[in-house]
C-alpha cells in the first residue's frame, strides 16, 4: 500500500490507473471505514483512501482541533483491508491559499437538518469532496449511510456538476448493541457509551410507529417527532432533531413515500448522529 502526502505524487501513481475507486475520510477509521474500502475493491482498478481532516467543513466551537489524527494505526487498518492507496496530505497541500472558491449547495437540500443546526458544514463538505474526487480522478466514490443527507447532497452535487462518478453508499455498520459506529463514538465516557444505544433505539421505535400508520399527515409525523425528542430527552439528551422524512430528497411525505427517520443529539459534550430508513 502507498501512503502519499502530496498532489504531485498522487497524480504520478495514480496515471497508471483507468478507474480508481475512492473512499473520502478524516481518519480515526472503524469497521465503518473498512466495509467502505472492501466495498469498493471490486468496483475500480485501484482502491484510494483519503484522510484529511477539512477545517472547512467545522465550526470555530466544533472538535477540528481535537478530532483525533491516527494515521498510523488508520494505515496498518485500511493495509488489512485491501486498500491500494492512502492520500493523506497536509493542510497546506489541500489549501495552500485560503479556499475562496466553495461549492454552495441548495439550501432546500443543505440548509435543513445538519445544515440547520450546523451552518456552513455542507459548503465546507461539497467543496473538500469536490476537490478530493478531481485530485484522485474518481471513477466510483463511497460514502457511509450514516451521513445520510451528506450522502444525498454529495450525490446530487455529483449529478449536477456531469462528474463521471458512481456514487455508492454504504450500509451503516453498527455495535452488538446497536450504535452507529462513529469516529465520534470515542469521546463518550463509558456511562455515555453504555446510553448511547437510546439513539438507535428510538429510531427503531419511530420507524415501528411508522409501518403501523395507515396514512401519513403533518400532524402524526408531528406527534411521533416530538414524542421521540421527548424520550430522548427525558433520557438526558440535548436532541437537535429526530425527523421523518422521505428517502428521495428529504422533504416531508406524503403517504406511499418511503420513508427514513434521521435524528441528532447530544450526550454530555457529544453530538451523535443516526438514520434508519422505513
Ligand atoms: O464523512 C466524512 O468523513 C467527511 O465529511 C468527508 C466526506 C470525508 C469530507 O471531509
Amino acid at each position: 500500500m502507498e501512503i502519499i502526502h502530496t498532489i504531485a505524487e498522487l497524480r504520478d501513481h495514480l496515471a497508471a490507473f483507468r478507474h480508481p475507486a475512492v473512499v473520502p475520510t478524516m481518519g480515526n477509521l472503524h469497521a465503518g471505514h473498512l466495509a467502505l474500502v472492501r466495498q469498493a475493491k471490486p468496483l475500480g482498478d485501484v482502491t484510494v483512501s483519503t484522510i484529511f481532516v477539512n477545517r472547512l467543513q467545522f465550526a470555530p466551537h466544533e472538535d477540528f482541533d481535537t478530532y483525533p489524527r491516527t494515521l498510523d494505526a488508520d494505515c496498518e487498518q485500511l493495509q488489512a483491508a485491501g486498500c491500494d492507496v492512502v492520500f493523506a496530505p497536509k493542510e497546506t497541500e489541500m489549501y495552500p491559499h485560503p479556499q475562496s472558491f466553495k461549492v454552495h449547495p441548495p439550501t432546500e437540500l443543505a440548509d435543513i437538518l445538519e445544515g440547520h443546526f450546523r451552518p456552513g458544514f455542507f459548503i465546507g463538505v461539497c467543496t473538500v469532496v469536490l476537490k478530493l474526487l478531481s485530485l484522485t480522478q474518481a471513477r466510483t466514490a463511497l460514502f457511509g449511510k450514516k451521513d445520510y443527507q451528506q450522502l444525498m447532497v454529495i450525490r446530487n452535487m455529483v449529478k449536477q456538476f456531469a462528474m463521471p462518478i458512481d456514487i455508492v453508499g454504504g450500509e451503516t455498520q453498527r455495535s452488538d448493541d446497536g450504535l452507529a459506529l462513529s469516529s465520534r463514538n470515542g469521546y463518550l465516557s463509558e456511562a455515555e457509551r453504555a446510553q448511547a444505544v437510546q439513539l438507535s433505539t428510538t429510531l427503531k421505535t419511530v420507524a415501528k410507529a411508522l409501518r403501523a400508520e395507515s396514512s401519513l399527515d403533518a400532524a402524526n409525523i408531528n406527534r411521533l417527532e416530538s414524542h421521540a425528542m421527548q424520550t430522548l430527552s427525558n433520557a438526558g439528551w440535548r436532541p437537535d432533531y429526530v425527523a421523518v422524512r422521505r428517502q428521495a430528497d428529504l422533504q416531508m411525505p406524503h403517504t406511499g413515500d418511503a420513508l427514513v427517520v434521521l435524528a441528532a443529539a447530544r450526550l454530555g459534550a457529544t453530538r451523535l448522529i443516526d438514520n434508519l430508513e422505513v
